[in-house]
């Protein structure tokens, strides 16, 4: 390894220069109409870079719900453009919205959405690609689940895991179509603290992809550590967007360093 490559500076300039995964502008979003009508985003600008974990804080009613939603194409903005891995949301109708949802965004959410009736893994198959083989997405989905530790609960049903494994099955589902964007709605809220620092230690390792960029939203500030980027949101407006300096941060660039 090069000195260059041990210094933690070159390779925050180095990293910031490459596009990012996820870029959004000008985004705003009114609910209803006349009387009843609110504007929840008020022109967002955003941008997800590649092998970092950001976390989206705010108020509860601030709007992070819904700019995800946005971000992960559930919701079309009022305006506003959205580019995900190179591809821009413009022009689309809600089946070409639907085709890059598919393909380039996974999601976690706080309530696991697990389906009961099903195992883990076939909880995680259904993120696959149905055109492939049922074996395939077998080899797919017990990869996924091996890799985020559960490699020995492939055939639990969700009754049987805690709380932490079953985010750990969402967080493997999310994964398991190799998207280029997670989007994480408070994954932490419903966990004790010590499984809620595991989903987070999982989800930054998981942002260490450099083909990946990882958002959570959370107001938990215990995970404030496992951050590389804090965007805070109040009102439908970015009030603050910044790296995260503290010591956990240096150790991961030095460990993408030594990964490239
Ligand atoms: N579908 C909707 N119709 C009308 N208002 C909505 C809708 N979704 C969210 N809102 C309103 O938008 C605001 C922001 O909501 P949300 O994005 O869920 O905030 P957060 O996730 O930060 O708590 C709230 O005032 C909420 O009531
Ligand atoms: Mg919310």
């Amino acid at each position: 390894m090069t000195n260059s490559a041990n210094n933690p500076a070159n390779n925050t300039t180095e990293r910031t220069e490459l596009p990012p995964i996820l870029e959004c502008k000008g985004i705003t979003k009114v609910f209803g109409s006349g009387d009843t009508e609110i504007k929840v985003l008020k022109g967002v600008d955003m941008q997800l870079r590649p092998g970092e974990l950001t976390l989206l804080m705010g108020p509860s009613g601030s709007g992070k719900t819904t700019l995800l939603s946005i971000l992960g194409c559930i919701l079309s903005p009022t305006e506003g453009e959205l580019v995900i891995n190179g591809q821009s949301t413009k022009g689309r109708n809600a089946e070409g919205l639907a085709d890059l949802r598919r393909k380039e965004v996974g999601f976690v959410f706080q309530s696991y959405n697990l389906f009961p009736t099903m195992t883990a893994r076939e909880n995680v198959m259904l993120a696959l690609d149905v055109r492939g083989s049922r074996g395939d997405a077998i080899k797919q989905a017990d990869a996924a689940l091996r890799a985020v530790g559960l490699g020995h609960r492939l055939e639990a049903y969700p009754k049987k895991l805690s709380g932490g494994e079953k985010q750990r099955v969402a967080i493997a589902r999310a994964l398991a179509g190799a998207p280029a964007v997670i989007l994480a709605d408070e994954p932490t809220a419903a966990l004790d603290s010590e499984n809620g620092a595991a989903v987070m230690a999982l989800l930054s390792e998981v942002a260490k992809d450099p083909t990946r960029a990882v958002l959570a939203v959370t107001h938990d500030h215990r995970t404030l550590a496992y951050a590389d980027r804090i965007i805070r949101i109040e009102d439908g407006r970015i009030v603050d967007q910044r790296r995260n300096k503290d010591g956990s941060m240096e150790e991961r660039e030095i460990h993408v360093a030594e990964a490239a």
